[in-house]
């Protein structure tokens, strides 16, 4: 019968599809890093910054199995460095020219939650969004990238990232090296794993986090040489794989200064040997190198705290990321001020205490509703949200709009390079974490926004929740003054 011998045709495709073989990607080495360049935009007769991020799926050559099919904006695979300076006004000419639908989120970005691109911001196929607001926070290393709900991971996974640099006149006397691609490098790290046929499988083993891959890649690179010229190198690392979570470090256990974590500087440079980052999370580091001299930033076994025994983090836990090698001359670079920053939370300004407790899927008991606020919070306030994981795999913490600081990890002060700004925070099963963090600026009682795991397929599976800032003046009828009013 022709219909059942087509029907049989097509599993035979479908099967020869998900079978091709999972492979590891050889690495060399040898090939120079690839940058992502620098988002063009223009600034209007308003003054405001322009920036055209266009979503599209496309084939990318990554290995000699053939070519890969991705997505990227404004490319086939990640998406241009946006950069724009505090007190600017941006605008971002989102177009989704894929197939389904997407959102672009601001991760880290303080906005109004009408313009943050979370799952209430869908942009449809063919259509443009185009979010404006003023940016209004320290310089810091934020990405953005898709969040459509139960969407996510796999929109990200085929490669829609990109890094959004934030750059404050107040703090660019630093001595921190700046000249991007040249001393000042984006390191979007992701691992992904290869069929014999030049594809990205998304299965995940049933591991309980998501998809694991045994080739790991810097900006879409397998393998890859940095030529660094000067004395100095500053590297922003990025997570930005989907469920991975890496330990970086280097070659000899190198020494090298943290000088920023998610939000922004730390109070003072930080001698360390290693840094861990679950999924979402970013740091500044700066490395020392003498002339002609290389090493290798790699990722060895993380510290995942109390996790089963029997979960494996993929098999392999340790990977060569990229080579670093020194120029036989190397331009001076200036000396890294000794105080970067200056902030201190004030427990004794926060008025309320909530607690969230992460297990399975869920986030208190519940699964993301589109039509559920599960927080209200009013506008101005300063809150604690203590966090903890009763699982025994990973899970992180994700909150939109703020930056908040750690204040304990079950009552103990929090190490140094966890004691900065930060967006993103992995838990450490079955501890309690005290996180504090203000609201402030903007308040819409109709538009939440998000808090979540950062793992994306426990994102897509529902752990995530919804607050909105409410302006207390405002529901009462009572005028604001304030700029916007007139
Ligand atoms: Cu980076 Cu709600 O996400
Ligand atoms: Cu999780």
């Amino acid at each position: 019968h022709p219909a059942a011998r087509a029907a049989a045709v097509a599993v035979a495709l479908t099967l020869t599809g998900c079978s091709s073989p999972e492979i590891d990607v050889p690495a060399d080495f040898g090939q120079p890093l690839m940058i992502p360049p620098l988002a063009e935009s223009h600034v209007d007769a308003s003054g405001t910054r322009i920036f055209d991020l266009t979503a599209r799926g496309g084939t990318t050559e990554f290995t000699a199995a053939g070519a890969t099919e991705t997505m990227g904006y404004n490319g086939t695979f990640l998406g241009p460095t946006l950069r724009a300076a505090r007190g600017e006004k941006v605008a971002v000419n989102v177009t989704n020219s894929l197939a389904e639908a997407t959102s672009v989120h601001w991760h880290g970005m303080h906005l109004p939650a009408a313009m943050d691109g979370g799952p209430h911001q869908e942009v449809a196929p063919g259509a443009t969004w185009r979010p404006e607001w003023i940016i209004d926070q320290p310089a810091a290393t934020l990405w953005y990238h898709p969040h459509p709900h139960g969407r996510t991971e796999e929109q990200v996974y085929r490669g829609l990232a990109g890094m959004f640099i934030l750059d404050d006149p107040d703090t660019a006397s630093s001595g921190l090296p700046g000249t991007y691609g040249v001393d000042d490098i984006p390191l979007i790290v992701q691992d992904k794993q290869f069929t014999a046929d030049g594809q990205w499988s998304l299965k995940n083993d049933g591991n309980e986090i998501g998809v694991l891959g045994s080739t790991t890649m810097v900006n879409g690179s397998i393998g890859a040489v940095q030529q660094v010229t000067t004395e100095q190198v500053r590297l922003r690392l990025l997570n930005g794989s989907t469920a991975r979570i890496y330990n970086f470090g280097f070659a000899n256990d190198r020494p090298f200064q943290v000088v920023a974590t998610d939000g922004g500087l730390l109070q003072a440079p930080l001698e360390r040997r290693n840094i861990q980052l679950s999924p979402g999370e970013r740091a500044e580091i700066v490395l020392s190198l003498a002339p002609g001299e290389e090493t290798m930033l790699r990722s060895s076994k993380p510290d995942l705290g109390a996790v089963a025994a029997s979960f494996a983090f993929g098999g392999e836990d340790s990977f060569d990321l990229l080579k670093l090698q020194a120029a036989p001359v190397l331009q001076p670079s200036a000396k890294i001020s000794p105080r970067l920053a200056t902030f201190a939370p004030d427990e004794e300004a926060a008025s309320v205490t909530r607690s969230f407790t992460l297990a399975g899927r869920e986030i208190n008991g519940r699964k993301m509703d589109m039509d559920r606020i599960d927080q209200t919070v009013a506008l101005g306030a300063t809150e604690i949200w203590e966090v903890r994981s009763r699982n025994s795999f990973p899970h992180n913490f994700h909150i939109h709009d703020v930056q908040f600081q750690i204040l304990s990890i079950d009552g103990a002060e929090p190490p140094e390079h966890l004691a900065g700004r930060k967006d993103t925070v992995y838990l450490s099963p079955r501890k309690t974490y005290r996180l504090i963090m203000s609201f402030e600026d903007y308040a819409d009682p109709d538009v939440p926004f998000m808090y979540h795991c950062h793992l994306l397929l426990h994102e897509d599976e529902g752990m995530m929740g919804q607050f909105t800032v409410t302006d207390p003046a405002a529901d009462a009828g009572v005028s604001k003054p304030g700029p916007d009013h007139d």
